[in-house]
């Protein structure tokens, strides 16, 4: 993305590169689109994506390759062991973050099984600025807690704080005090943190977190899953760091931490993931959980030409115009929306747009999952497919009874170099139409609810009718229009 100035004055994002290869889109009229949530139970991760127009699901593993990227897919070396493949991408991870020891896995949270199996004993506990899913459900599984240690700007929802995935490093030495260090498995880290709307932290925040953790002997592990937007920010908004090359502010957070993992389906533009350490003993003890689960120590479940993809996706994530995209699309979504009084999260993350559903639609309970109404609801009026970060995405507690989330969020993920900004600026007119109405829209409830990871494959129906009162009203208001 270039920072040209604009004669008028105001500014937009504008990339630095051109769009080769495209996908036809369908945009259903949205009585079809009524018809594909309905069979979808009102869960957008069962929505076919053949019924949707702009897929803002997620950002993993649906990232646009370069030409560079596809043109080494091409040079992969297919080997089950020892593959030159494998030995481009040990090289590469190496150079980036420091570190001698790569452990393949075959995506983010088989590296967070490995890391749970090697580290979380029961009665453990695993602080955190704050969880992810899939990560909390392999602590949890194993026997862990996960303890949240956000400072509290990072769950408010508009806040002026730079850095709001930063951790409440205090409030770290207190529970370290309270349960004892050698109950802590180890600290987790998480850049860019998902679930409080891609928020990042600082690098003078990570460096206290780290003292604290050495001086007490807890490991450090970061997930760097998001780190591209992480780095980003730190050189945008972080005074120390504004004259250093992405590559420096990359090695010095991989210096302050022991164990680092990530999943390649966001870090290095491709699919897959693993775990890297310069520890010897840590990566002996995790080593032989990769071929029991993942596949050879040079694979890990990753193919071939995955690898070779996530190798040049690295190296293109040194490049401040690649990895600013995502933040610079994101923050002019967030900004348009602001201007038009929709409640989202502010300053803008990386990952995608967080819309405030607890305010979008603060006519509904938390326990009738604002979020997940919302998701649909915008799905209605736009063939837009967002993702539930609320209540729905919390699991229960072992005793039945549902935690509700600090924060109810629609994300509107934007999958790098994939859409225009015309493309942003239909979904910004969709969803103030809806905020123009969201009296309509009501609540949902469970008609399937899994016991783990319930938001993922769990079905859902309206509370009341509300769904056809807004097809009615779209129709009334848009006439014959998509
Ligand atoms: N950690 C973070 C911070 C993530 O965002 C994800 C995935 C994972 C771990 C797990 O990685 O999917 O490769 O197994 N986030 C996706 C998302 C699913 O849509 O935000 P994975």
């Amino acid at each position: 993305m270039s920072k040209v100035t604009y004669f008028s004055g105001e500014s937009f994002p504008l990339e630095m590169h051109k769009v080769r290869i495209i996908q036809k889109l369908t945009l259903l009229p949205i009585e079809e689109r009524l018809r594909a949530v309905e069979e979808a139970g009102y869960n957008t991760f069962l929505l076919q994506n053949s019924d949707v127009f702009l897929d803002m699901l997620t950002d993993s593993g649906v990232n646009a390759m370069s030409d560079r990227q596809q043109a080494a897919m091409l040079t992969a070396d297919d080997a089950y062991a020892g593959s030159a493949t494998f030995t481009r991408l040990h090289a590469k991870l190496q150079e980036v973050f420091g570190k001698k020891y790569f452990l393949p896995t075959h995506q983010g949270r088989a590296a967070e099984h490995i890391l749970a199996l090697g580290f979380v004993k029961p009665g453990m506990v695993v602080p955190t600025n704050y969880h992810f899913t899939t990560t909390k459900a392999h602590i949890t599984a194993a026997g862990g807690e996960v303890v949240e240690l956000i400072e509290p700007s990072g769950l408010a929802v508009t806040s002026d704080e730079k850095f709001k995935g930063n951790v409440d490093v205090a409030a770290f030495e207190r529970l370290a005090d309270e349960r004892g260090a050698e109950n802590i498995a180890f600290f987790r880290v998480e850049a860019g943190t998902n679930l409080v709307g891609g928020q990042p932290f600082s690098l003078a925040n990570l460096r206290a977190v780290s003292h604290a953790c050495r001086r007490r002997g807890v490991p450090l592990v970061m997930d760097a899953s998001l780190l591209a937007d992480n780095l980003y920010f730190v050189k945008a908004r972080e005074p120390e760091c504004a004259d250093w090359s992405v590559a420096d502010i990359w090695l010095a957070m991989s210096e302050l931490c022991d164990v680092i993992y990530f999943s390649a389906r966001k870090l290095g533009f491709g699919r897959g993931g693993g775990i890297i350490t310069d520890d010897q003993k840590i990566y002996e003890s995790l080593r032989a959980w990769v071929p029991m689960y993942e596949g050879f120590l040079t694979y890990g479940g990753m193919s071939v030409r995955e690898m070779e993809a996530i190798t040049v996706g690295l190296d293109e994530t040194l490049d401040e115009d690649m990895i600013n995209q995502g933040p610079l699309f994101i923050a002019h979504f967030v900004d348009e929306m602001d201007r038009r009084g929709i409640p989202v999260v502010t300053p803008a993350g990386g990952l995608g747009a967080h819309v405030d559903a607890m305010r979008f639609l603060d006519h509904v309970d938390q326990r009738y999952y604002p979020s997940g109404a919302l998701a649909a609801a915008v799905y209605l009026a736009s063939g837009v497919r967002g993702m539930e970060r609320g209540t729905m995405s919390e699991q229960r507690e072992p005793d039945g009874s549902e935690p509700l989330a600090h924060m109810e969020l629609l994300r509107l993920a934007l999958p790098r170099r994939v859409f225009t900004l015309s493309q942003v600026q239909y979904a910004v007119d969709r969803i103030h139409w809806l905020y123009a109405n969201r009296r309509i829209v009501g609540g949902l409830e469970w008609t399937e609810e899994p016991e783990i990871l319930r938001f993922f494959y769990g079905r859902l129906k309206p509370v009341g009718d509300w769904q056809h009162a807004l097809v009615a009203k779209f129709r009334e208001d848009f006439g014959a229009s998509l």
